[in-house]
């Protein structure tokens, strides 16, 4: 690697993020300089419609709807990729790795899906990528997972990594909005998209816990490991009920070690009220990791935006820039084990929450208790809420103790079987803390 005075970036994608990065390399250009040790410039900015206006705008001469402008510059020492999707992202990180330019990223979906693949390539060529933003924007969680906790052995991860849905949720525990309204809310604020299918399936989250727990417990966990269901099941009722109980309801993204392997998750979960998790509200983000020697540490802040997603990409930026001027070649982040595999949802146990609609007669209740009790599925509490008495129609929630996931599925079908269940309402995971 030869010596370098100053250090050149190539942005591709010039939108929320982008306009962002351009801004404040702008606006903050002494104190990067100040911190890197030579200024850090841009060379190249990528976008899909040059005639489109933006947030910030950039020197004359630089945006460009031609990857090569970027790629062939070889003043570009550092590319940050901020388009978004997996197609042509993908391709443009791993053609700048391959040119031996090192790489900043803010895209999950790629990371989630290729990011050992990319790491590796970049080890072999000796440049950096690096990724905070990919995961809770503007908080702070690669980082302390490659560096600050590396001494520790991860026990768990729990994360609220959605704000979108986080926010909804929130709307319907707090104002019993109904899961529609509070989307529409959530839309006109402009924090779900038109389209809210990869925020409300928990596909965004999904994509989130692969990247935390491929770092956290050196595994190779892809998004499609990860057990998924989104939000669109819960309704105003469930929140109700989970607040009499004690309980609030997120949006969790859950790993842990389990029988030598991880088990990764994204569900709604029942969380005890004064567990911190449980109040972490609106579009924020949290991710609590528990280790052996640190504890438990939770990291809680803005989880996307403008600015906070800048500041976690200046941040790479920086870092990789440092490494530019100095002439300093970074180990690998992480090396992964091909040991640690992805446990199947049915091992999990736990303790569950389960709704059901039923026709209002004797015997009711027994029928429902002796399937659970024939597979071994403990009942902690059972209480009969609304009852339609024109309709011979009543509400029924019952707690369970800890129970196998596979049981609790298999009653499940039987029980939808009886004549006497209408409809399972919600079957929601309880999530425990010590
Ligand atoms: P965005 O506002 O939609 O901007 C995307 C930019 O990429 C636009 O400038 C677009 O060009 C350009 N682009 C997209 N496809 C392109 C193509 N094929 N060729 C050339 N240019 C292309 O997206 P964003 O919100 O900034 O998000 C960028 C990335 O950051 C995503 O990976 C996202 O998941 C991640 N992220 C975003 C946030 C957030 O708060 N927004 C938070 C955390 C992480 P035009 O402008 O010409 O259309
Ligand atoms: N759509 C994401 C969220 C933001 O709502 O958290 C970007 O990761």
């Amino acid at each position: 690697m030869s010596e370098k005075s100053s250090v050149g970036v190539g942005l591709l994608g010039m939108g929320v993020v982008g306009g962002g990065v351009a801004r404040i390399l702008s606006e903050k250009s002494s104190l990067i300089q100040g911190l890197v040790g030579g200024p850090v410039a841009l060379e190249g900015i990528l976008v899909r419609d040059p005639q489109r206006s933006r947030s910030f705008d950039p020197p004359d001469g630089l945006i460009t709807t031609d990857i090569d402008d970027i790629l062939s510059n070889q003043k570009v020492d550092i590319v940050v990729e901020v388009m978004g999707g997996q197609d042509p992202a993908l391709d443009y990180i791993l053609k700048s790795i391959t040119l031996g330019k090192h790489v900043v990223t803010a895209n999950k979906e790629v990371m989630a899906r290729h990011g050992p693949d990319i790491l590796t390539l970049a080890r072999k060529k000796g440049v950096q990528v690096l990724f905070e933003a990919s995961v809770a924007g503007g908080t702070p969680i690669i980082a302390p997972l490659i560096r600050d906790l590396v001494a520790n052995e991860i026990i768990t991860i729990h994360g609220i990594v959605n704000g979108t849905t986080n926010y909804i949720l929130t709307k319907m525990s707090k104002e019993g909005m109904g899961f529609e309204d509070a989307l529409k809310e959530a839309q006109a604020l402009g924090y779900a998209e038109a389209d809210p299918t990869n925020d409300v399936e928990g596909i965004d989250a999904a994509y989130k816990l692969a990247i935390l727990s491929t770092l956290g417990f050196r595994a190779r966990v892809k998004d499609e490991d990860v057990y998924r269901e989104g939000i669109t099941r819960l309704t105003a009722k469930d929140f109700q009920y989970a607040d009499e109980l004690g309980y609030a309801i997120k949006l969790l993204a859950i790993a842990g070690k389990e029988n030598g392997g991880v088990q990764v998750r994204v569900h709604p979960a029942l969380i005890r009220k004064d567990v911190m998790m449980a109040n972490v509200d609106g579009v924020l983000n949290a991710v609590e990791v528990q280790t052996d020697l640190a504890g438990r540490v939770l990291f809680h802040g803005p989880g996307a935006g403008d600015m906070p997603t800048t500041s976690a990409v200046t941040a790479d930026l920086v870092d990789i820039a440092r490494n530019v001027i100095g002439n300093v070649v970074p180990p690998a982040p992480i090396v992964l084990s091909e040991s640690i595999g992805v446990r199947p949802m049915s091992e999990l146990e736990t303790k569950y929450y389960l709704r059901l609609n039923v026709m209002e007669r004797p015997g009711v209740f027994a029928q429902i208790l002796r399937i659970l009790g024939d597979l071994q599925i403990s009942i902690a509490s059972a209480i009969q809420k609304e009852n339609d008495d024109e309709a011979q129609r009543a509400e029924i929630v019952l707690m369970t103790h800890r129970a196998g996931e596979a049981a609790i599925q298999n009653a499940l079908k039987l029980i939808s079987d009886l004549d006497v269940v209408n409809e399972i309402g919600n079957l929601i995971r309880v999530e425990e803390w010590d």
